[in-house]
This record gives structure tokens, C-alpha cells and sequence, in this order.
């Protein structure tokens, strides 16, 4: 499976099927794509902040995709005319041969449309399973410790990480959050992307290779990273 990173939390799941999770590239200034330029076969949004839920809508349009999410906010997107599936934590729910288990995260949620806040159920993270190989998205989120439960029942291969900090974890809290699952792998996402969120990555994976098994792969916006299951 190849892991693409669009910068943020947008990324692109390439196997025998192709996975889209939080796709926010209109405005995103590290995107190397637009949403013309995506295919997918499931699209997969985490939680209904513009900076996740992005073009999920187009995209799913474009390609005639399925957009997975959380209940609540698969309600306000099936509005747009696009096919959801709602679901909720804790469930793992089978869309297209890929497999998409919805796990906690400690965030907001809601979706701003014209001047108007939609409640939109919580912010969740993603675990996708495609090809054998589990990749855990874990959203925005601070670190907690259920995390550790996470590991232990699902056992990812790969863990995208938010290190960027204010509205997430910085790196301390996401140096735990990789202790806590025991990933193979680690990516960082959710920095660099505006002023605010401006972290140096290299310290996270200095700060991880240094005391734990996970390696750490820092991508550029556009760069991909391959696993074999
Ligand atoms: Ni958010
Ligand atoms: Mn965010």
C-alpha cells in the first residue's frame, strides 16, 4: 500500500483500492493537488472541520464515492447529494473492500456553512484497513490513554500522527500518543500548514527513534510512503 500525504491531514490510501481520508485541499497551501485531480474509490472524513471535511464533497461527486463519517455528519453531508455511510465508535464498517473502524479522539466538531454552526456529531479518528495493511488516522486529537486500547485491539501498522500543536497535541503529547499504540510506523501530519501549527518534524521522529521501536517517516507535501503487509 502506498501512503500519499497531501500536506495536513489529507491523504491518499493507494492499493488495491484508493482510500481519500480528510481531503482538505482548497486552501490548503501544502497541497500538491486539486480536487479534480483525485480519484477514489471511499472517501473517509474524520470530522466536519473545514480543514478535514475540505472537498470531500467534490470528491466524492467526481468519482462517485462513498463518504464515510460519523453519524451525525453524515446526515448534513447526504444533504449535498453524495452517498454516505454513517457510523459511529467503536464499529467497523466495510465500504467498497476496505474496511473502516471509527475509534475516539479528544477534539470539536461542528460545520460552518454561510454564517451559520451545524452540531455534527463529534470528532472521531479513522483506523482503514486495505490490503492487510492498518493505517490509524488519528484526526485532531490531544494524546489520552485509551490510546493504549487502541493498540492493543487493533493493532495498526501505521499511525498518522497531528504534532502541529494549538489545536491538536505538539510533539510531547504526540511522542506519547505513538508510546501508547506501538505502531511500526509513524507519519506526522497537522503542521506547517498555517503560522500557528509550525512544528520542526525532525524532533518528533529524533524524539521517538530515540525511545521507542516505531520508526518515524517524515513526508513532504505530495511524498509517498510504501508498506507491504
Ligand atoms: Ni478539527
Ligand atoms: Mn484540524
Amino acid at each position: 500500500m502506498k501512503i500519499r500525504w497531501l500536506g495536513h491531514a489529507a491523504f491518499i490510501l493507494e492499493g488495491s483500492k484508493t482510500v481519500v481520508i480528510d481531503p482538505f485541499l482548497t486552501g490548503n497551501p501544502l497541497s500538491p493537488l486539486k480536487p479534480a485531480d483525485v480519484k477514489a474509490d471511499v472517501v473517509v472524513v474524520t470530522h466536519g472541520h473545514g480543514d478535514h471535511l475540505g472537498d470531500a464533497v467534490e470528491i466524492a461527486r467526481n468519482n462517485d464515492a462513498p463518504i464515510v463519517c460519523i453519524h451525525e455528519l453524515s446526515r448534513i453531508i447526504a444533504r449535498k447529494g453524495v452517498e454516505t455511510v454513517g457510523m459511529n465508535m467503536g464499529g467497523t464498517a466495510r465500504v467498497s473492500g476496505v474496511g473502516v473502524t471509527m475509534v475516539h479522539a479528544l477534539h470539536s466538531a461542528d460545520v460552518e456553512e454561510d454564517d451559520e454552526i451545524i452540531s455534527s456529531g463529534t470528532a472521531t479518528g479513522v483506523i482503514v484497513e486495505l490490503d492487510g495493511v492498518k493505517v490509524y488516522h488519528c484526526g485532531d486529537t490531544d494524546v489520552f490513554l485509551d490510546m493504549q486500547l487502541i493498540g492493543e485491539l487493533h493493532k495498526p501498522d501505521v499511525m498518522l500522527v497531528p504534532i502541529g500543536d494549538w489545536y491538536t497535541m505538539g510533539i510531547k503529547g504526540a511522542v506519547k500518543a505513538v508510546e501508547l499504540v506501538k505502531p511500526k510506523y509513524a507519519i506526522p501530519m497537522h503542521y506547517n500548514t498555517f503560522p500557528v501549527i509550525e512544528q520542526n518534524p525532525e524532533e518528533f521522529k529524533k524524539a521517538v527513534e530515540e525511545t521507542l521501536p516505531t520508526k518515524v517517516a517524515v513526508l513532504k507535501p505530495g511524498e509517498v510512503f510504501e508498506i507491504s503487509d
